[in-house]
């Protein structure tokens, strides 16, 4: 059987957080071994909300390394800067042609920023489609991706197939690939993790920041005595991704049986979390001390890239009519 061709893509936005690791990191380091990986730092999607050249680099090296560091093998996988192929965006225009308005229209970031009052750029408008080149630009089978995402590879599918039905078999037809137990990973304050929701745990916190912020997850008012509800407990939700299935099955336990404050889970929790990713944090630091393998990576990572890039253009451009 042939080996399937994995992607996917993660925005230089600031520094990757728990939901990011557990909804796309750690599943694409899974499937670095079965397959060929392709994972990308996606700078031509962050420019939808970062403004700042410097912020731009800074976080596109960063999100880099936090994916090195927490596994990443860029002998297995390949790892590159999306503006290093910049055919990604020819490649969207020609997509962008066969897109219906209301498709665009009915997806739920677009939608979400409308609902907020907010003016949306074009560049949110289309999100989808320069999504749709990156995943098809690689000839993609499998996408893994957090469950907010999974709208966005249904849209990759319709215009792969839409593209495929008009000028013949030109793309690949993808398929996403969410691991459900942690397909949306729960914030500070219960909502779905997220950078614009300022509710982010970052996975490499500094220890103090770590504490404060596990200490200040949202609970109700329930006395220390009172049995407590663990399956609509935020601290219970992100210990099961940290702890091991016995110390969850405890903290359950105690959840309903009362008697031990939220102040105590929260301590347990933050022991996990920065027990979870100690050994990330060393390697981290190992990696930002030598600027020049990242930048070798990021090379290596563009070449390999652009070697299947170009050649889906060729066909492209040939199959539209373009060459
Ligand atoms: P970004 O940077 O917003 O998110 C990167 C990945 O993290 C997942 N994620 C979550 N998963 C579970 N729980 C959460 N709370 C949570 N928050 C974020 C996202 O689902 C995503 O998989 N648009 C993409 C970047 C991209 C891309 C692509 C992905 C651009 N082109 C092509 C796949 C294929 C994004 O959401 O980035």
């Amino acid at each position: 059987m042939v080996a399937p061709r994995i992607l996917s893509g993660i925005k230089p936005t600031g520094r990757p957080h728990l939901g990011n690791y557990f909804g796309m990191m750690r599943p694409g380091i899974e499937w670095q071994d079965r397959g060929e990986a392709f994972y990308f730092i996606a700078d031509y999607h962050a420019l939808t909300t970062v403004h700042d050249p410097v912020a731009m680099r800074e976080h596109t090296r960063s999100v880099a390394l936090d994916f090195l560091a927490c596994g990443l093998d860029p002998q297995k996988a390949v790892l590159f800067r999306q503006s290093d192929v910049p055919e990604v965006t020819e490649l969207a225009w020609l997509l962008t042609c066969l897109t219906p308005m209301p498709m665009l229209e009915n997806c739920h970031a677009y939608k979400d920023h409308v609902a907020k009052g907010k003016v949306p750029s074009h560049g949110l408008f289309a999100y989808p489609v320069l999504m749709a080149a990156d995943i098809l630009l690689y000839n993609s089978n499998i996408v893994p991706v957090g469950r907010d995402q999974k709208q966005h590879v249904e849209v990759t599918r319709d215009l792969a197939e839409k593209a495929n039905r008009i000028f013949g078999p030109v793309f690949t037809v993808p398929e996403a690939s969410i691991v459900s137990e942690v397909a949306t990973v729960i914030g500070l304050d219960g909502q779905k993790m997220s950078k614009s929701y300022n509710n982010t745990i970052a996975l490499f916190e500094e220890e103090k920041v770590l504490r404060k912020k596990v200490m200040s997850i949202t609970t109700d008012s329930a006395p220390m005595e009172a049995p407590k509800d663990p399956t609509t407990s935020s601290i219970v939700a992100l210990f099961r991704l940290c702890a091991e299935p016995a110390a969850v099955a405890t903290m359950e336990d105690q959840f309903r049986a009362g008697g031990l404050g939220y102040g105590e889970f929260k301590k347990r929790l933050f022991e996990a979390l920065w027990e979870r990713f100690a050994t990330f944090r060393t390697r981290r630091a190992e990696l930002a001390a030598d600027p020049a393998y990242l930048d070798n990576v990021l090379a290596e990572g563009a070449a390999r890239a652009r070697a299947v890039a170009l050649p889906t253009m060729d066909r492209v451009r040939k199959a539209m009519g373009l060459r």
